[in-house]
């Protein structure tokens, strides 16, 4: 009896279990009912009573020896199938990484511009009525930006989604709380043909300062520092006489195309300069619309387009791209910092 518990014990510890299979063999040779352990048990009670004892030990430490290496397999087994124990070695599952939208990254850049020179960020409503879009801001009654072709009215025309992010200058300085040095980002909203140039809503940013003593200098030292930070250090900038309503002198900005330094090329269309946006000194007038003194206070403005310069900063030819949600045109903007 003990030879045959020593052999069993040998091929115990020898036996290889490797998989579910190999598990079950050793189960069916050892330790099942029909089992090498259960037929020696058999035995066993045919011995004298003198030999049964020490047998019987020998045999029930066999019997643990074989349900202890069952046993582990089992526990190893149940782990490699539960998510706390992942094989190490399988491939990773790809994490689709997002990106900020080429109008935010923007944005953002110029948000960091100018409040770095002191700037605060304020908001306004995208409805609008007439006197913050049009009337406060000089928009003479029979003005072509107030025709029908222009603005999105709501409800008996006594709304609207504003046209451009200028009504917000009004709601500031109708605060009355001055001096006023900030930017205002916002969408705006025109009745305009969607093409590869423009489209029925975009994004601007304006500018407006107003206190004691602000010049056409100032102006135009503060766009300039702005136009370097955004467009590079060598970057110039021209002033050309303009028109707007709500600003007296108006001027739009051109600066020296950045991609060909003004050598001339499609983006400059060969002029060496390209038009980034609209600005001025603000009209007295607009000043006494929003009880602000003019005879005390003088101040500056300006407007630019998010889309325009996304579109010049990357070489994107069509502003449509912005916003299809076009994942392949979203992933290139992978590289710019998430935060
Ligand atoms: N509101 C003008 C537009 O949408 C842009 C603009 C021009 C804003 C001159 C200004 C400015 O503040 O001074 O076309």
């Amino acid at each position: 009896m003990q030879d045959k518990i020593l052999s069993i014990l040998k091929e115990i510890e020898d036996f290889q279990i490797v998989d579910k299979e190999t598990f079950e063999q050793f189960k069916r040779n050892y330790t099942s009912k029909k089992g090498k352990i259960s037929i020696l048990f058999e035995e066993l009670k045919s011995l004298d009573k003198s030999q049964k004892a020490v047998a019987g030990k020998s045999l029930n430490e066999l019997k643990n020896k074989a349900e202890e290496k069952e046993k582990l397999f089992q526990e190893r087994y149940e782990n490699l199938n539960t998510k706390n124990q992942q094989d190490l070695t399988l491939k990773g599952i790809t994490q689709f990484q997002g990106s900020r939208h080429p109008i935010q990254i923007t944005l953002n850049k110029i948000i960091t511009i100018f409040t770095e020179m002191g700037f605060q960020i304020a908001e306004g409503p995208e409805i609008e009525d007439d006197w913050h879009n049009f009337s406060a801001l000089n928009f003479p009654e029979n003005h072509p930006a107030r025709d029908m072709q222009d603005t999105f009215f709501l409800e008996n025309s006594q709304y609207l989604l504003r046209t451009h992010t200028s009504s917000v200058q009004v709601r500031l300085m109708e605060k009355n709380e001055l001096p006023i040095r900030a930017i205002m980002p916002g969408r705006v909203y025109r009745n305009e043909e969607i093409t590869a140039r423009s489209h029925c809503f975009f994004h601007q940013v304006e500018g407006l300062v107003i206190d004691k003593n602000v010049s056409y200098a100032d102006l135009k030292q503060t766009l300039e520092w702005f136009v370097k930070k955004l467009f590079g250090e060598n970057t110039q900038i021209r002033l050309r006489s303009s028109y707007f309503p709500f600003t007296e002198i108006s001027a739009e900005v051109d600066v020296s195309c950045f991609i060909c330094s003004g050598v001339g090329c499609s983006v400059c269309k060969h002029s060496g300069w390209v038009e980034i946006l609209g600005c001025g000194m603000v009209d007295p007038q607009v000043l006494i619309n929003c009880s602000v003194d003019p005879e005390i206070y003088s101040g500056y403005a300006f407007g630019l387009g998010i889309e325009r310069i996304t579109m010049l900063l990357n070489k994107i030819s069509d502003i449509r791209l912005m916003d299809q949600n076009d994942i392949r045109f979203l992933n290139q903007f992978q590289h710019f910092s998430l935060f």
